[in-house]
């Protein structure tokens, strides 16, 4: 089988990047390992910067986004006895939207079936050929267990951190850089409505937790637990208990209301980047090249900024003969990816118990300073609500 852009992995990078590449009369196959139900019902992340948005709306995927998205203005930051408001609106002009990443992937799911592209699911043996040469191809099992090879012009990486794409670049030439938290995240999905008009980022000293939301009806909460903790240990008393303390319940009266728990788990935390993002016909996107920890909701919108850059610099290279942009885009996208890597970094440190009481007199020092501060609440305000395509 021939295609212009083979794209490994069914993820919101790979999706969306078939998708904007289709608007522009540029073929693609996508081979992803996993089941198309596996795929849709992962749950993932869950805010959308407004540049996030607006690309969405511009490739036609606006319809049920215009219906279910949450606008939210900004964030609360808390801490014991003290909830302030970042208003993301009033310091610069945008907001942020909750979407969760399984309805953005079941949008981009029904846009590739209802345009017919070809898709792969429960592809085995995934492997990238020739990247350096001219005819790069990626050969696999499909799901009958049929060998088959799909030959393209250039080879897309969208497969995620432990996919195959990264590690078929050669080493040479070849940097990561890294870092893994000595914490992780306890997610819990809860069949109650949110207790907050807008997402609660607190510090406690039992440590960080997170109140999000997915519709009027259902909550998204996130604990700061150790790396190595059994989701099983936290019963679901004990869960609602963590949350109501260190989120605040009594201040002002603010109350948590709970709801039977759907789904929990644990989620590791690093960040991880690799560089370059091109090598020959191989392009990487999305976690395939880059991790961050998800305090400051970067992940999936970073997937989509790779990819609004990869469409628009293979389009310029297949249809139109420029390979200009293709040969800039490594850098274009790390520039991004790293002022983002710098930013999840800010938020972790800033908001995770970790280190000494000394440790967590600075972090209530730079909370205090976010709040009180024109200029800091901004810097925080333009870096969550999104910073353009091309910084
Ligand atoms: P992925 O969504 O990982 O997609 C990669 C795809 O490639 C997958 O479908 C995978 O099955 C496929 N693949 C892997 N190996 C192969 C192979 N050998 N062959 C073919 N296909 C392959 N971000 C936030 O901002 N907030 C959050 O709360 C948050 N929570 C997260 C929770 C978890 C458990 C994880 C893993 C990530 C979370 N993220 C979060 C990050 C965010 O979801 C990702 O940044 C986003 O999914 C990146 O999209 P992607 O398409 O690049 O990668
Ligand atoms: C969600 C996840 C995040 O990492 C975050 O910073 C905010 C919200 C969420 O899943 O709703």
């Amino acid at each position: 089988m021939r295609t212009q852009v083979a794209i490994i992995g069914s993820g919101p990078a790979g999706l969306l990047l078939s998708h904007l590449l289709y608007l522009e009369g540029i073929e693609s196959v996508i081979v992803e390992r996993r089941d198309a139900d596996h795929v849709k019902s992962r749950i993932r992340a869950g805010i959308l910067e407004s540049g996030t948005v607006g690309l969405l709306k511009e490739a036609g995927l606006g319809e049920r986004l215009n219906e279910e998205a949450l606008e939210h203005r900004g964030i609360y930051l808390q801490w014991p006895g003290e909830r302030h408001h970042v208003d993301f609106v009033r310091h610069t002009g945008r907001p942020v939207w909750v979407y969760g990443q399984t309805e953005l992937t079941a949008d981009l799911m029904a846009a590739r079936e209802h345009a017919e592209r070809v898709a792969f699911y429960e592809a085995d043996d995934v492997a990238l050929h020739d990247i350096e040469g001219s005819h790069p191809h990626v050969t696999f099992r499909d799901s009958q267990g049929v060998r088959r090879c799909v030959d393209a012009d250039v080879i897309a990486g969208c497969d995620g951190f432990h996919g195959p794409s990264r590690a078929a670049m050669p080493a040479t030439g070849r940097r990561t850089w890294g870092r893994t938290y000595p914490f992780a995240w306890l997610g819990v999905l809860a069949a109650v409505a949110p207790s907050t008009d807008e997402l609660i980022y607190a510090w406690h000293p039992d440590g960080f937790a997170l109140h999000s939301m997915r519709s009027p009806r259902v909550s998204r909460f996130y604990l700061q637990v150790s790396p190595d903790e059994d989701g099983d240990e936290w019963r679901d008393d004990r869960i609602w208990e963590a949350l109501a303390t260190r989120l605040g319940e009594g201040h002002r009266g603010w109350r948590l209301r709970t709801g039977p728990i759907t789904e929990k788990s644990v989620l590791p935390m690093r960040s991880f980047v690799t560089t370059p993002m091109r090598h020959g016909r191989l392009f990487l996107a999305g976690d395939a090249a880059h991790i961050v920890p998800p305090a400051g909701a970067k992940g999936l919108n970073l997937a989509v900024a790779d990819v609004a850059l990869l469409s628009r610099a293979l389009v310029a290279w297949l249809r139109d003969g420029s390979e200009e942009l293709a040969s800039a885009y490594s850098d274009t996208a790390l520039r991004r990816v790293w002022r983002c890597t710098h930013f999840s970094w800010w938020m972790t440190t800033m908001l995770h118990r970790h280190g000494d009481d000394f440790d967590a007199q600075l972090q209530l020092a730079q909370l205090h300073r976010v709040v009180a501060s024109e200029a800091a609440a901004r810097e925080l305000a333009e870096n969550y609500a999104g910073l353009p395509i091309e910084v």
